[in-house]
């Protein structure tokens, strides 16, 4: 195993994340999932290994969206690989071959779809929808079953939004809901659903534009935890030694202690450690650390942890700074009174409105909260990182 800050990893490389998968998989038993996580936590790697290494009997089709910018696209991807794992099942998909105008025609090779001049009206919605009828009824007589892992689709909701209209985003996720809920496909359409965007905040701007749809409450939501000390600790300790850097016995606990958990931070410090050819020891861990919070073209790609909150609390951007520079100083949990003092001592005077900011600061992970309802900044690297960027040390 050799350090790869970023990298799409080998399957056999996606560390400590075997138990986390296996509760995914029973969850999807009964029913789809949506994945939420910080940034870099490591979703995608979850996908990928999900869908090199399925549970026997399941059939997982595995599609990065982030580059669909239609509906008309979507509905073509999700068919076009129906497509193929029906070919590969020696079965057809008599509805959407007829609603295509391929049935009797040659169809083991790529479909072809008609350009969008030749569309019918509702062309996407229908194509989604035959689609997953025919899946639904051919994997029960293959004996299959398919999981579609659908990675950014909050990205790729929002590109439609862009491009198409928000009452189009609002009608893919209906559709997928209807589909979910429907006693013909329901119980053999499953999904999850993930992405670097938290949905709600799709979901926030299509309310704003009247969206009064609860799309994905029928979903299991199902949050990726960094990893535990002990396991972040096994990663680093295999990093280290697979690059060959020597390496103290308490180095891999240090790592995992100062990276919070996060596998993409390990991967940065041992990789950093390996570049500088200096052994791991607490010393360097920390020159190390300090260097890659403080360098100017930000390598961690930590940055966009605060770029981001203009457009996360549009006009409470200087409240959820307040929050967050006290949060970081802060050498005990915090209680709600005491934050919406804070945020008030910053100008804003609405209880009930600073109560919904703190809810959101923790569904976007800034912030965490323990069962006696008081908060914390979430994770200790950023918390690092904040203190040194925001010059509160
Ligand atoms: N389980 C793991 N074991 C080892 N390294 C990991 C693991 N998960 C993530 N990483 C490291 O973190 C990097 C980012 O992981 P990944 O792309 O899966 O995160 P993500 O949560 O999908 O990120 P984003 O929010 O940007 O989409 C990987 O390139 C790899 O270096
Ligand atoms: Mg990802």
């Amino acid at each position: 195993m050799k350090a790869a800050p970023g990298a799409q990893l080998p399957v056999k490389d996606v560390f400590g994340r075997d138990g986390f998968i296996a509760r995914l998989w029973r969850a999807l038993e009964t029913n789809s999932v949506r994945m939420e996580a910080e940034r870099r936590v490591g979703k995608t790697s979850i996908l990928h290994k999900m869908a090199a290494e399925p549970l026997p009997g399941w059939d997982p089709v595995s599609l990065d969206l982030e580059q669909v910018h239609s509906a008309a696209e979507f509905a073509e991807m999700v068919c076009e690989n129906v497509h193929q794992r029906l070919v590969g099942w020696k079965k057809q998909g008599k509805r959407l071959l007829h609603f295509l105008g391929l049935l009797g025609g040659a169809e083991v090779g790529p479909i072809k779809f008609p350009p969008k001049k030749d569309r019918s009206e509702n062309y996407w919605k229908t194509l989604l929808t035959t689609t997953i009828e025919d899946l639904v009824e051919q994997q029960a007589a293959s004996d299959k079953r398919v999981v579609f892992l659908f990675d950014e689709m909050p990205w790729m909701l929002a590109a439609i939004a862009k491009r198409e209209g928000e009452q189009t985003a609002m009608e893919v996720l209906d559709t997928l809901r209807t589909l979910r809920q429907s006693a013909t496909t329901g119980q053999g359409f499953r999904m999850v659903l993930c992405g670097s965007i938290g949905l709600h905040h799709i979901l926030g701007s299509l309310r704003q534009q009247g969206y009064k749809n609860e799309p994905v409450n029928d979903m299991t939501l199902v949050e990726v935890p960094p990893l535990e000390p002990s396991v972040a600790a096994g990663l680093a300790a295999g990093l280290l030694e697979g690059d060959g850097v020597a390496a103290d016995e308490a180095a891999p606990s240090l790592i995992a202690d100062r990276t919070g958990g996060y596998p993409y931070y390990v991967q940065w410090v041992v990789y950093e450690l390996r570049l500088d050819g200096q052994p791991a020891n607490a010393d360097n861990i920390d020159r190390v650390m300090k260097k890659l919070l403080t360098a100017p073209h930000d390598p961690c790609d930590i940055r966009h942890f605060r770029s981001r909150i203009d457009g996360y609390y549009p006009k409470a951007e200087k409240f959820v700074l307040a929050v967050l520079d006290h949060a970081a100083r802060a050498s005990a949990p915090l209680s709600q009174a005491e934050l919406i003092n804070v945020a008030k001592s910053a100008g804003d005077t609405d209880d009930e409105q600073i109560r919904e900011l703190l809810r959101l600061m923790a569904l976007d992970h800034y912030l965490g909260r323990d069962t006696d309802g008081r908060y914390t900044f979430r994770n200790t690297l950023l918390r690092q990182w904040w203190i040194l960027d925001r010059g509160l040390n």
